[in-house]
């Protein structure tokens, strides 16, 4: 049986040196450094074997126990993939008791490199590529939960109608959500199989959506994200860890204190469109620079936009309309997270793109926070003349359980 992260960690080495220790041992140095380098890791010719860490992204873990969820301040891994299921009419609240407990413990072992309890291919369990598996209940499950339905956060349900709107059934609502997460496209599809197996008894898969940033290594760590448009995108987020984050993200009061509410908007991005569009144009839309992120205003990424600044002519440098003007309040609580995947799926007859963004955005507060936000993009922003939302769902995201606990006791225990 191949052995856990835990072991080969605890013994010095990687997995990889695990897997290739045989190679290694019976094939000449040239033949080793052709392995080694095409994982991106080459040792020195004649060494011994690859020091620790030779393949740093297949050993990666994430904790999964703690007072958060993971894959929230988690840095976004390369891959996700987002699941909703519908609970099935006999899905009570002992049976989601059961459900959850079944599928913390198999979440629990897959993010360390383990096997699931019943795990039919457990070879794939076996690179955890910083996998992580995060939980959000919808508003029929908090009801199922607490039938008197007291103890729901107001926010938990739809959010509400905006002109610009186009949703489809197909992407939007669901009752449990699966945020699945790892810098391994195929840990993500095992791990996603393995929950599943273990939720069908409880629910059916009601839509699932694939996201995707730049390969984990392609980038500097910390390097903000892009988005199919070749914009930028995450700049003027709160950043995990700092006491700001903790004020935006984290729930304050009861089952849900240390938990968030999560918000997941599948948004079509016209590119065929934005294709249209000279480069000063496509800065306008959001006030932003495409080669660096920087302000229209400032030299680097992280400056500071002036929005009362002028060009020759008087007019705004960041036009009234520009996305990043409508998207800020001076209402400090109207913040959130935003954590998003690209998505690229097949393009509608006729057109060359079937592209989007996976918008998802962690608040405490959904109707404090996010609403009056969208609210105003959704009367004018610049960008929505090449973006369209086509999904919504909002969920309730419980805080982590600790070794021995399930996610969701803090309601359902
Ligand atoms: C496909 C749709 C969208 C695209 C392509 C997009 C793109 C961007 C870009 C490029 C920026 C500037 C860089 C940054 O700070 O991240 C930005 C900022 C921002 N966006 Fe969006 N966005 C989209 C949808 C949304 C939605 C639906 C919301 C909220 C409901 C939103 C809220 C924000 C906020 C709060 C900021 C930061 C504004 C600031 O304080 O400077 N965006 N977005």
């Amino acid at each position: 049986m191949a052995r856990s992260a835990r072991d080969a960690a605890a013994h010095g080495l990687s997995r990889r040196q695990v897997l290739l220790g045989g190679a290694l041992a019976g094939a000449g140095a040239v033949t080793a450094l052709g392995v080694e380098r095409a994982v991106g890791t080459a040792p020195e010719v004649g060494s011994p074997r690859p020091g620790p860490g030779a393949v740093p992204l297949a050993d990666s873990v994430i904790p999964f126990h703690g007072p958060h969820q993971a894959g929230i301040a988690t840095p976004a891994q390369a891959h996700a993939t987002l699941v909703a299921l519908d609970l099935g009419p006999a899905t009570d609240a002992p049976a989601l008791r059961r459900m959850m407990r079944l599928l913390t413990d198999d979440a629990a072992r897959l993010t360390q490199g383990e096997a699931a309890l019943a795990d039919t291919e457990p070879e794939l369990a076996a690179v955890p590529a910083a996998l992580t598996v995060t939980f959000g209940f919808g508003p029929e499950l908090v009801r199922r939960a607490v039938p008197d339905g007291v103890v729901r956060p107001t926010w938990v349900r739809p959010l509400p109608a905006f002109a610009v709107d186009r949703l489809e059934d197909a992407w939007s609502g669901g009752d449990l959500l699966l945020q699945v997460g790892a810098e391994d496209p195929l840990t993500v599809a095992h791990a996603l199989r393995m929950l599943l197996k273990d939720a069908r008894a409880f629910a059916t898969v009601r839509w699932s959506q694939r996201g995707f940033r730049r390969a984990h290594g392609s980038e500097p760590a910390g390097t903000t994200m892009r988005n199919l448009f070749g914009q930028v995108d995450g700049t003027a987020n709160p950043v995990p860890g700092t006491p700001d984050f903790d004020e935006v993200v984290w729930a304050r009061d009861g089952w849900l204190a240390g938990g968030t509410g999560m918000v997941v908007r599948r948004i079509a991005m016209d590119l065929d469109g934005w294709d249209r569009l000279d480069r000063g144009g496509r800065e306008m839309a959001v006030g932003r620079r495409l080669a660096d992120g920087a302000p229209l205003t400032g030299a680097r990424e992280r400056d500071e936009p002036d929005l009362d600044a002028t060009g020759p002519l008087g007019l705004p440098v960041i036009p009234e309309h520009a996305h990043l003007r409508r998207a800020r309040s001076a209402d400090r609580r109207e913040r959130i997270f935003r954590r998003a995947y690209n998505y690229d799926d097949a393009p509608p007859g006729g057109t060359v793109s079937g592209s989007g963004q996976l918008f998802v955005a962690f608040q405490a507060d959904v109707d404090a926070q996010l609403v009056p936000i969208q609210r105003r993009l959704a009367e004018l922003d610049l960008l929505n003349q090449w973006t369209t939302p086509v999904g919504s769902a909002v969920f309730a995201v419980p805080p982590g359980c600790a070794p021995g606990g399930y996610v969701g006791e803090t309601l359902l225990g």
